[in-house]
């Protein structure tokens, strides 16, 4: 825990350069701010939350005295003088163990008796809303509640037919090895156990420390074990009047077993308020607002200490969104919304599917900075291995053939994906542009041009319809390991932010605010 200096430097460094940077090359000369509640991830009253999904972004049902899987970590840092006038802090917190441990059924504390959810999946939504209410921060130009820690169980009774099929009901079919279910029927998609260290401050009144960590075999004697799944995340900061002190260090595990060989974990900031990537309830987060391509920017450092195996699919950057193939924003209806996915894998050892033997693992083109764009069967120009994998949306009636579609079953709606290589093409929005870059060994402070390159990858819309406006909601690092045994991964995340260009702020002061804020 004590190995962070180094790259926190970095961050610091290369913080003021970057401004500069931006600020030279910002469209129309217009400044940047922070689009994120606590900016850098600085600020001394730390606001985190956590919620555990299972294959298609549900609950489905409740890990035994686990309550409902979501949950948070809320405090201020109250200051007062001591006896000889030195500064005493304390430890607020806005959440209690009760409010965590809340399940399906149970009435929110304050909230009228007849409005008790008892579905489990709905319940957990409301959860994260009255979670959101005790955590929720006023800001301009709106208030914020928390960062989000996701973790989600990739098994799938394919024999339950629990999640749906693009949307639409599914129905049962026997299992195939793409997609784990070891423990049999019934018990394969269950929630983790959750337990929670409360943010405290160490004995030298210094340290803020808190996190938690859990398993997904529910009969683990020792989750710590190494022969059960195991998760923990832990955050740690230096109070801010400490001289040199930084910002919060998020460091995580993710370890995978026999029976639970597919596993995810990432932190998130989701918009605080609409459907964020992945979700079709309202949802609270840290994204006060949401970053519209192609214009924003993502700062994050990461230092990954253990890679998590050849299927560690880590994201160094996952970006998600929801838009109909004709275009229009996603209202809820699962059957049309279509969450987008867009995701750098940092890992050296996956490999590029897309190859000019298999156009079909590729997008239609690629597209440069500049607006050249170049088809998947120009074999001389196309950068294929800047692509693991492209799949079209499963309700996509006009994709370009050959296509690969999306697992169906893994969102609560069809979905996209394109899954994006380090590679020189990438250069020119930020990215890494070679193998290893950023990797076990390579800790770095990033400053990505997010915004840049999602408005130029491809994404799938229906023949003449107007282009979708390509909102963000949800932007975060993590990793997801696919179906590996006893597979560890380790990294910690410092820094995060998203910045994006202050017309907002100025159309408030100006009165004259309007979408450009929402
Ligand atoms: C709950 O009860 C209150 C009054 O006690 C009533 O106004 C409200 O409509 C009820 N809500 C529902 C969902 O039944
Ligand atoms: C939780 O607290 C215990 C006791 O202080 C400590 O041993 C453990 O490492 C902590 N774990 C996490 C994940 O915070
Ligand atoms: C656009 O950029 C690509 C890659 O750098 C380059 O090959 C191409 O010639 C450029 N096109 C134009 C019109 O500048």
């Amino acid at each position: 825990m004590a190995v962070w200096p180094a790259s926190l430097l970095i961050a610091v460094l290369s913080f003021c350069e970057a401004v500069r940077a931006i600020r030279t090359h910002g469209g129309g000369g217009g400044g940047y701010v922070s689009a994120v509640g606590d900016p850098g991830m600085r600020r001394d009253g730390l606001r985190v939350a956590w919620e555990a999904w299972n294959f298609c972004n549900e609950v489905g049902q409740e890990a035994p005295g686990m309550g409902s899987p979501r949950g948070a970590d809320c405090f201020d840092l109250e200051t007062s003088a001591g006896e000889h006038g030195q500064p005493v802090y304390e430890v607020v917190h806005r959440v209690t163990d009760a409010d965590n441990d809340l399940r399906a059924g149970n009435p929110f504390p304050g909230a009228p008796a007849n409005a008790t959810v008892t579905d489990v999946d709905r319940y957990a939504a409301a959860k994260e809303l009255y979670l959101g209410g005790l955590c929720q921060v006023p800001d301009n130009p709106a208030p914020w509640q928390f960062w989000m820690v996701m973790l989600k169980n990739g098994n799938l009774d394919t024999t339950a037919a629990i999640c749906p099929e693009n949307g639409r009901r599914a129905r049962p079919f026997p299992q195939t090895s793409r997609f784990p279910c070891p423990g049999g029927a019934g018990r394969c998609m269950n929630q983790p156990l959750v337990f929670h260290n409360r943010t405290a401050l160490d004995d030298a009144g210094r340290w803020l420390r808190g996190g938690l960590f859990g398993t997904y075999e529910l009969d683990a004697a020792d989750p710590g074990s190494g022969d059960v799944s195991y998760y923990s995340v832990t955050w740690e900061k230096e109070v801010a009047a400490s001289a040199g002190a930084g910002g919060w260090a998020f460091h995580h595990k993710l370890r995978t077993s026999n029976e639970y060989p597919w596993l995810m974990l990432y932190l998130r900031s989701d918009a605080t308020r609409g459907f964020s990537g992945g979700y079709h309830y309202d949802t609270r987060g840290m994204t006060k607002q949401v970053p519209e391509s192609p214009d924003f920017k993502v700062r994050v450092t990461l230092e990954v200490k253990q890679g998590g195996g050849p299927n560690s699919q880590f994201y160094l950057m996952d970006m998600g969104s929801c838009w109909k193939n004709d275009g229009r924003p996603c209202d809820g209806d699962a059957a049309t919304d279509v969450t987008r996915y867009s995701e750098m894998i940092i890992n050296p050892e996956t490999p590029a599917w897309c190859r000019p033997s298999r156009i079909d693992q590729c997008p239609p083109w690629h597209t440069f900075r500049n607006g050249t764009r170049v088809h998947r069967t120009d074999a001389a120009r196309f950068p294929y291995g800047a692509y693991h994998v492209y799949c079209s949306p499963g309700n996509a009636r006009r994709a370009e053939q050959p296509t690969t579609y999306c697992d169906a079953y893994s969102n609560p709606q069809p979905q996209e994906i394109l899954q994006l290589l380090p590679h020189p093409v990438w250069g020119e929005f930020g990215y890494p542009t070679a193998k290893g870059q950023g990797w076990v060994g390579d800790p770095r402070a990033w400053e990505l041009d997010v915004g840049a390159l999602s408005q130029a990858l491809y994404f799938y819309q229906d023949p003449g319809t107007p282009a979708a406006r390509r909102r963000w909601t949800s932007l975060d690092v993590g990793t997801e390991i696919y179906v590996s045994e006893n597979a560890e991964a380790e990294w910690t995340l410092s820094g995060f932010d998203i910045l994006v260009p202050d017309t907002c702020i100025k159309s408030q002061q100006e009165g004259t605010a309007g979408n450009s804020c929402w």
